[in-house]
């Protein structure tokens, strides 16, 4: 299998990305829809998407770009602590939400109005429960005394496992699982899946910290951990485990906000070359075969949605990756840019 020069695959989705809005949006949306047939757009814009009216309204912009081309944006509701009730039951039903996403207050990128305590949640998660829609989960647990690399494990411990319990129906998606924690916890609970991004597998802290500093571009959150976390979520997504699927947490910022300290903004733009990177480690962990999978069945399995019916392909030819995205106003650097890669869409 490691000597394959040629791959054609069902066309995947991408479950978790940033596509931000104004020029950012513009010029990030085209790489996501180079690939993918759907994508799971995430809400932490700078006024998150709490309600159907901004839904509306960003699905709207969204289209403006997206007109022509055949791929779909599903959206999750940012939850807030006094989130309309009757407004997000009807959302959900008319699919103008896909589910739910639960930010923890201040875990990450315009999350402050998101949840201080998870009880007040808990309306909203009958409701996910009872219409059989998912609660994306940004699963980290904030607190003054909790290492930065233990915030999954307590948020796991501390609030999702009252989630699970409480919701035994209820569907879970842990994004961006980022530890062999995570990982065990996605294993060992039912109707739980997770989503993994190429970067959790391909860096470990060693490439965050550097030179007494740390690597901006590699910040993201959660962060990248140890070795054996790396392996954890290798094993998942190239095992063929159904639990798993591709969610690339592509998150871009403007170089301006990529600072070499802890006020640097957190997230890794992946878009240009996701599928590649995939690619690759699936062929590192000599799984080509169980790739399909990962992304392009089981995302939509656990969703409940079609798989797609198109195919993409892919060839062995090396090939860089540009260092920057430069467009209109907007700078980003892209992860691995300057890297050769061996694997290019045709
Ligand atoms: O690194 C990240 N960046 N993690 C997130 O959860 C959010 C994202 C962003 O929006 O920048
Ligand atoms: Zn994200």
């Amino acid at each position: 299998m490691k000597n394959k020069t040629f791959l054609k695959i069902i066309q995947p989705d991408d479950w978790h990305v940033h596509l931000r809005e104004g020029d950012m949006m513009k010029v990030v949306t085209k790489f996501s829809s180079r690939i993918n047939n759907r994508c799971v757009v995430m809400p932490n814009l700078e006024t998150p998407i709490t309600n159907s009216y901004l839904a509306r309204q960003y699905k709207e912009n969204l289209s403006l770009i997206t007109a022509g081309l055949n791929f779909t944006t599903l959206l999750p509701c940012y939850l807030i602590d006094s989130l309309d009730l009757n407004d997000f039951k009807l959302a959900l039903k008319k699919g103008i939400f896909v589910g739910a996403k639960l930010y923890p207050i201040n875990a990450t990128t315009n999350s402050s109005f998101g949840i201080s305590k998870i009880d007040n949640i808990f309306s909203a998660l009958e409701i996910l429960e009872e219409l059989g829609k998912p609660l994306l989960v940004h699963g980290e647990k904030v607190r003054e005394d909790i290492n930065m690399f233990d915030r999954e494990k307590y948020f796991i411990d501390e609030e999702l496992q009252i989630i699970r319990n409480r919701y035994p129906s209820l569907k879970i998606i842990l994004e961006h699982v980022s530890s062999e924690y995570g990982t065990d916890f996605v294993n060992e609970n039912k109707n739980t899946a997770g989503t993994i991004t190429p970067h959790h597998m391909m860096l470990t802290k060693k490439d965050f910290f550097y030179e007494n500093s740390i690597n901006p571009h590699h910040f993201c959150m959660p962060v990248v951990k140890e070795e054996s976390d790396l392996i954890a979520l290798r094993k998942c997504a190239c095992s063929g485990n159904k639990k798993f699927f591709l969610g690339t947490d592509s998150a871009p910022h403007h170089v301006n906000f990529k600072l070499p300290n802890m006020s640097s903004r957190a997230g890794i733009f992946s878009s240009p070359c996701s599928i590649e990177l995939y690619v690759t480690i699936f062929e590192e962990e000599d799984s080509l075969d169980n790739l399909e999978s990962f992304s392009s069945y089981n995302g939509p399995i656990f969703y409940e949605l079609p798989i797609n019916t198109e195919h993409i392909a892919l060839t062995k030819e090396t090939w860089v990756v540009p260092e920057y995205t430069i467009e209109n106003n907007v700078k980003i650097r892209n992860f691995l840019g300057g890297k050769e890669l061996n694997w290019k869409v045709i």
